[in-house]
């Protein structure tokens, strides 16, 4: 799973204020799967009276929703304490309450740890018992520091509350849906499998009812959620099994329902099915965040991936033969443990030969209880900076060219949010890209025409036609 939009704070409703109002801070750190997760927590507080709230002085209650999947993210966690442990001091004395609750990877992986090393924290909850929330808070509140990292046997999903029309709302025409969790890959860099535990697929018909509540609210683009999403995997009403290609299916039928996307996939697990959705149903985008991590056989043999670079580049050019409109993105890691320059120009290769319009990349960053941090070979930071740069700079490249090659283009446009000047709108291209638009008349929501007149670095230009 990418953790694409880094740190990325989820604003919440604000409502105004009552005596008896409880506030809650969120934020969320690292993929999307926790911003999910921090909606369905938000939620969940709801129940309980909790408002949200994007101002942390006003906060009762803080959370912060943490990623364990490189050292500074789990890092950005502890510093982030420090600071809370000073405004629970500052609290205490003007005799006003003031919890702070850590969830998410960092929670699961270290559970009591954070306790020990952060003594201001009131309770630890990871990404399986987050419906246990509201009953843990009470817990906390009489004074017990909780620590809640189980695998739950229920599905927490049962027990979380369903998004309320006016949160969903709030939220935009945009949502995430999370359809499978965990991961059995094993990859040998990878925290994922122990934080997130093992595969799990919700049902298809809980997906599908939930992605009609989503719709009936206003949303009209929705991902589809999952640390292996391609992994994802059912049972059809007639007892048939299916994959993530017949779910997509299902979900196109929706009415009201414009685009759907879905991430982060498994090379191996792009089945025929799939690939042939992105030929046969319009409403799924021209856009496949693919990860390949590293471009050469030797690494990706010591990472267990389970295929090889020209495996991967032959399976892009299947998907591509379909739909030759497909925008591809992937993950990165450079410098794991044994990578020599050979193998560095190796991934070079590969961006030369795929042309990534967009990519994440990455320092191999050791994490304690994986394979790789065990492994010979560990490469300087100096050396995985350099290599990092280099690839950097050529990914940048082809994502310039990429957004150079939109302009002219005519597309449609789903209309997001304001824009920074007045008049104007910022919706996502079928690629992803965010667009400016001056589209008076139009509002958030609506799908318009619109061709692409220029091209930034980080988004594009269009103006509205017919
Ligand atoms: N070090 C660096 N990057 C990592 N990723 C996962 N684990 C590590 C690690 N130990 C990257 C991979 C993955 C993305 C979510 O984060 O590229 O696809
Ligand atoms: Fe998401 Fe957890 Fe991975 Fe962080 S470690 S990116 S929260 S799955």
């Amino acid at each position: 799973m990418t953790d694409q939009i880094s740190a990325t704070e989820v604003a919440e409703q604000q409502t105004p204020a009552t005596a008896s109002t409880r506030k809650v801070f969120v934020k969320t750190y690292g993929c999307q799967m926790n911003v999910y997760d921090s909606e369905r927590m938000t939620d969940a507080l709801a129940k309980d009276g909790y408002e949200a709230t994007t101002t942390l002085e006003d906060a009762d209650l803080v959370l912060l929703n943490t990623c364990h999947i490189r050292e500074k993210a789990a890092e950005k966690v502890y510093s982030q304490l420090g600071r809370l442990r000073d405004m629970k001091k500052a609290r205490a004395k003007e005799g006003r309450d003031f919890m702070i609750g850590v969830t998410g990877c960092v929670a699961q992986a270290e559970g009591d740890e954070i306790l020990r090393r952060a003594p201001a924290v009131d309770l630890v909850i990871g990404p399986q018992t987050y419906h246990r929330l509201p009953e843990a808070l009470r817990r906390a509140k009489q004074g017990e520091r909780v620590v809640e990292t189980d695998y739950a046997i229920e599905d927490k999903f049962d027990h979380l509350p369903a998004p309320q029309k006016a949160q969903t709302r709030a939220r935009g025409v945009t949502a995430f849906l999370t359809v499978q969790e965990g991961c059995d890959k094993f990859c040998t860099f990878c925290v994922v499998p122990y934080t997130r535990g093992s595969e799990v697929s919700r049902p298809m018909d809980k997906i599908v009812a939930e992605a009609e509540r989503l719709v009936e609210a206003g949303v009209r683009e929705i991902t589809l959620l999952g640390q292996n999403v391609n992994a994802w995997h059912g049972i059809g009403p007639d007892g048939v099994e299916l994959g993530l290609g017949a779910l997509l299916g299902r979900l196109s039928k929706i009415e009201g329902l414009a685009r759907i996307r879905y991430t982060t996939s498994h090379p191996r697990d792009m089945d025929d099915a799939l690939i042939a959705a992105h030929r046969d149903l319009p409403k799924l985008m021209p856009y496949l965040h693919l990860p390949v991590q590293s471009g050469s056989d030797r690494i990706l043999k010591a990472m267990n991936r389970r295929h090889t670079a020209a495996e991967y580049v032959a399976l892009i050019g299947r998907i591509r033969a379909v739909q030759p409109d497909l925008a591809i993105s992937g993950d990165f890691i450079v410098g794991f443990p044994g990578e020599s320059e050979a193998d560095f120009e190796d991934t070079m290769a590969l961006v030369r030969t795929v042309g990534y319009a967009q990519a994440f990349s990455f320092k191999y960053s050791t994490r304690p209880g994986t394979p790789g941090a065990e492994m010979d070979g560990q490469v300087p930071e100096g050396v995985k900076s350099e290599r990092l740069e280099r690839l950097q700079a050529l990914l940048f490249q082809q994502q310039t060219a990429f957004a150079a090659g939109c302009v002219g283009k005519e597309i449609d446009l789903l209309l997001e949010k304001p824009g920074r000047m007045p008049g104007q709108l910022v919706g996502r291209s079928p690629w992803l890209q965010p667009v400016n638009v001056d589209a008076k008349g139009s509002e958030i929501g609506d799908i318009v025409r619109v061709r692409i007149t220029g091209a930034g670095p980080n988004s594009l230009f269009a103006e509205a036609i017919g």
